[in-house]
């Protein structure tokens, strides 16, 4: 955003108020010309210049310091109507409880809320609704998938709503048939207005991870908030170490039985695709999935430690003229960008080859303090937005430029420590950020905001990068 004023006056004192308190947002400059003795007398000059979401970077959407929730009246009452699971959310109530689950009811409910252990992890969009997902990663996350309302007039610690209804994301399951959800990393939203993630089917706490229940796909209908697919990964797709923390979602134009998933394994190093059609799964293996050994040191909120996470997240294009997407993927711990094309993945014969010949391809390294967490590809400008947990900001790289080119969007030694989450929804990126390293290798005060969403048009937030297309 460039604007200039050139303001020719003698003998004039001004003085101007900027309201630069959200600078990132709307501006309004009240420039006030007050004159005093000029050759033309008293002169009062009063300009308002606003200027509408023409910012580069990106805007502080919601903050939390701490995360709670819209309490219901009958949690705990266990209705065991057919599909009472599938029901929206009733009888809501908000308590301003900030500290600990409300006195009320405590004494006649089963649930476990301790503020401390709730960070959030995903967020994603869809129409009216922002998605943030919490793991069970430790105990007293009474809800692991929910939303705010993104028109919200309140943007600071917005009680989160479980979705699609408190009953399912109870933990111990209330369903007798193992249907709740455990713990859920990170989600997806088609192009068919479906949820898609993975439950992990396990409760970690320090030392002690516990499984629950397999690892399960589950896709909601986001029309009318009902689980319409289950499926559980078999064994043969996992291993003794498998974290499955993001997908991605490849829906054809106009045939959303045709999606595949991709999931990527952070600590197995593999990838695991799902044919939705077949409802079958398969496994490659490739040492580009792997960590980086040179690059998993990490300085993150004055915590230096090592990391050994392998392909994180992975990122996809358009529909190419051969029918099929390009697939660009990296590891966390690690600096270098790849990319496969979907024709071979989504072909379990080519897939799981033992030998990959060419198929995949090596596109460079992005440098020293590059580790990514999550990206994802806004598919009409070819830009991909990147989480720099190393450098507590957002980057952005346009797939159709060098590596090189990768340039920083936002960047905040404070309010942007460990961005967790990037989001393309429609035009927009949706980015959160939850300060994870101060949680797992210090303590969090829970009075400062610690946790962000952050958001922007795609083609605004990257004015005066090189990821623009001009
Ligand atoms: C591990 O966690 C599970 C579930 O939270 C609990 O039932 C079990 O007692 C824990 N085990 C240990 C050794 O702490
Ligand atoms: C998909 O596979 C799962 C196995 O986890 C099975 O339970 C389910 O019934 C299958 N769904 C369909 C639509 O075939
Ligand atoms: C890191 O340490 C410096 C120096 O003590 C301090 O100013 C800064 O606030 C710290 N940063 C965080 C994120 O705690
Ligand atoms: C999968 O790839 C193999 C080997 O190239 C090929 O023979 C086969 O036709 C492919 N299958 C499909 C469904 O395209
Ligand atoms: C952010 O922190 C890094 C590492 O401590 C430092 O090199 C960099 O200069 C800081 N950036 C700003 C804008 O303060």
């Amino acid at each position: 955003m460039l604007f200039a004023l050139i303001l020719v006056a003698v003998q004039t004192r001004f003085h101007h108020q900027f309201n630069a308190n959200r600078p990132r947002d709307k501006t309004f400059v009240y420039i006030c010309l007050r004159n005093m003795q000029s050759i033309l007398g008293t002169l009062i000059l009063f300009l308002t210049l606003v200027v509408k979401g023409q910012s580069a970077g990106l805007n502080e959407e919601f903050t939390w310091s701490r995360i709670n929730f819209q309490w219901s009246a009958t949690l705990g009452a266990t209705s065991r109507s057919a599909n009472y699971y599938n029901k929206r959310p009733t009888d809501v109530i908000v308590f301003d409880g900030e500290t600990n689950l409300p006195q009320k009811t405590q004494s006649r409910s089963p649930i476990d809320y301790q503020y401390e252990n709730n960070i959030p992890m995903g967020a994603n969009v869809w129409k009216d609704k922002l998605f943030i997902t919490i793991p069970r990663r430790r105990l007293g996350v009474p809800s692991t998938l929910n939303y705010v309302s993104l028109s919200s007039d309140n943007r600071h610690n917005v009680p989160l709503i479980p979705y699609p209804n408190w009953n399912i994301n109870l933990y111990p399951d209330t369903s007798g048939n193992l249907e709740n959800f455990i713990s859920i990393y990170r989600i997806a939203i088609d192009v068919c207005d479906r949820l898609w993630f993975v439950d992990t089917g396990i409760v970690e706490t320090l030392g002690n991870r516990t499984t629950i229940k397999p690892h399960q796909l589950i896709i909601i209908n986001l029309k009318n908030d009902e689980i319409i697919h289950r499926y559980n990964l078999p064994e043969d797709v996992l291993t003794p170490a498998t974290v499955l923390a993001s997908l991605t979602v490849d829906t054809p134009k106009g045939s959303c039985r045709d999606a595949y998933a991709y999931f990527p394994d952070l600590a197995g190093y593999g990838l695991i695709v799902y044919s939705l059609r077949e409802n079958q799964s398969w496994r490659v293996n490739h040492n580009h999935f792997h960590l980086e050994p040179l690059a998993g040191e990490f300085t993150i909120a004055n915590h230096t430690f090592q990391w050994n996470d392998g392909v994180f997240s992975v990122e996809l294009t358009d529909i190419k003229p051969d029918g099929y997407r390009d697939m660009y993927f990296h590891s966390m711990a690690g600096t270098h960008m790849y990319k496969v094309s979907t024709r071979v993945l989504r072909n379990e014969t080519l897939a799981t080859r033992s030998y990959h010949e060419d198929d995949f391809i090596v596109i460079g390294n992005r440098g020293p303090g590059h580790q990514t967490s999550t990206a994802d590809l806004h598919k009409p400008t070819d830009i991909m937005f990147l989480g720099l947990v190393n450098q507590n900001a957002l980057g952005c790289w346009n797939v159709k430029k060098p590596l090189e080119s990768i340039s920083i969007v936002q960047q905040n030694n404070r309010t942007m420590i460990y961005p967790s989450d990037v989001k393309i929804s429609q035009d927009r990126v949706y980015v959160l950020t939850n300060t994870m390293p101060g949680f797992l290798y210090g303590r969090l005060n829970y009075d400062e905001t610690n946790f962000r969403v952050w958001s922007n048009d795609v083609r605004q937030a990257v004015k005066g990068t090189k990821c623009q297309n001009v």
